[in-house]
């Protein structure tokens, strides 16, 4: 038969044992802060003026207009899937010779679509793209 001083024993054990497993539990039951694995941050700096940053294990370019603004594109072809590349003046899809400004905008088909625009958002020095989510 435990006495009291067991019991207490027992109980301190278990609530230490029970902090420790929360402890634990606990960097998978919060949020990360910073970016999230469905983000990419890139140092605004590396975004040539007027140019692009291509990240193509991400299929995506950061675009710096010349009026300073930063467009996230898509570099998946509107027309038919193929990856496009970007060039001096925007982007060229090798399968079929679309072309699209730096916009993303069409400059000659056969694509009939704008390259799609991702969420991107600059943050002091850095800029975060929000990824499309996966199909
Ligand atoms: S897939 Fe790009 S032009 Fe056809």
């Amino acid at each position: 038969m435990a006495g009291p001083t067991q019991s207490r024993r027992r109980f301190l054990r278990t609530l230490i044992l029970a902090a420790a497993g929360l402890g634990g539990c606990w960097r998978f039951l919060t949020p990360v802060r910073g970016i999230t694995p469905r983000e990419v941050a890139v140092p605004a700096a590396d975004i040539p003026p007027g140019g692009a940053l291509v990240l193509p294990e991400h299929g995506l370019a950061v675009t710096r207009l010349r009026d300073g603004q930063v467009r996230a594109l898509n570099l998946t072809c509107t027309h038919l899937g193929c990856r496009v590349t970007a060039t001096e003046n925007g982007f060229t899809c090798p399968c079929h010779g679309s072309r699209f400004d730096e916009q993303g905008a069409v400059l000659t088909g056969p694509a009939t679509r704008a390259l799609y625009q991702l969420e991107c958002q600059q943050d002091g020095d850095r800029i975060t793209v929000r990824l499309p989510e996966a199909t």
